[in-house]
């Protein structure tokens, strides 16, 4: 029989109408706030890239759109919180208001230091939106301004969030069968 990657998912865990007005509703509210401050949004590759292409079609007002790799290395070590900036920013950033889209918020920790290294080449304002949160595995306190969805601490695919680079493209977000991981 020909293999479906959906015939990997256990659970669906939001139906991409869940996901539809959950998106809908973040975006009037951030129409609201950002009227007339022409905000920079930035996404952070690659996990975020469909929530972005939605989250900014549903806003209203004009907006620059841009977008930054980074990898956060020494997780869980001492030298965890350094996070190295593979692709910038194409622009500067002084002065802007500046509005983090990210998939997912977990440890915390590369998006504190981010957010760091962003408020100090001068922006003037930085907000974060975030589909998903784990709360039970943050290591570092990061406020939140735009939240989805709180999750338990499963590890979850589709809508842009991968499994061994994997499931990205699934329109919605679900947990895998125990045998994707090589369980039975
Ligand atoms: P922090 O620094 O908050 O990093 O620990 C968050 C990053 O961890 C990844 N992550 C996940 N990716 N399903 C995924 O596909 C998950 O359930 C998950 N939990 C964490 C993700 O890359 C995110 O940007
Ligand atoms: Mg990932």
């Amino acid at each position: 029989m020909a293999y479906n990657m959906r015939d990997d998912i256990k659970e669906v865990y939001f139906t991409e109408e869940q996901l539809h007005e959950k998106v809908a509703e973040l975006g009037a509210r951030i129409t609201e706030d950002y009227r007339d401050k022409n905000p920079l949004i930035v996404s952070v590759l690659k996990g975020s890239y469909v929530f972005m292409a939605d989250l900014t079609r549903a806003i209203d007002t004009p907006c620059n759109v841009d977008f930054m790799v980074v990898s956060s290395y020494g997780k869980g070590t001492k030298t965890s919180g350094e996070v190295q900036i593979i692709k910038d920013i194409a622009q500067p950033i002084d002065g802007r208001d500046l509005l983090i889209v990210e998939d997912i918020l977990d440890s915390g920790v590369t998006l504190h230091y981010l957010m760091q290294i962003l408020a100090a080449r001068g922006a003037n304002s930085i907000r974060l939106c975030t589909l998903l949160s784990k709360p039970e595995r943050r290591k570092i306190n990061v406020d939140v301004d735009y939240l989805g969805f709180e999750i338990p601490d499963e590890f979850v695919v589709g809508y842009g969030l991968d499994y061994a680079e994997k499931y990205r493209n699934l329109p919605y977000i679900g947990v895998l069968k125990p045998y994707v991981y090589g369980g039975e």
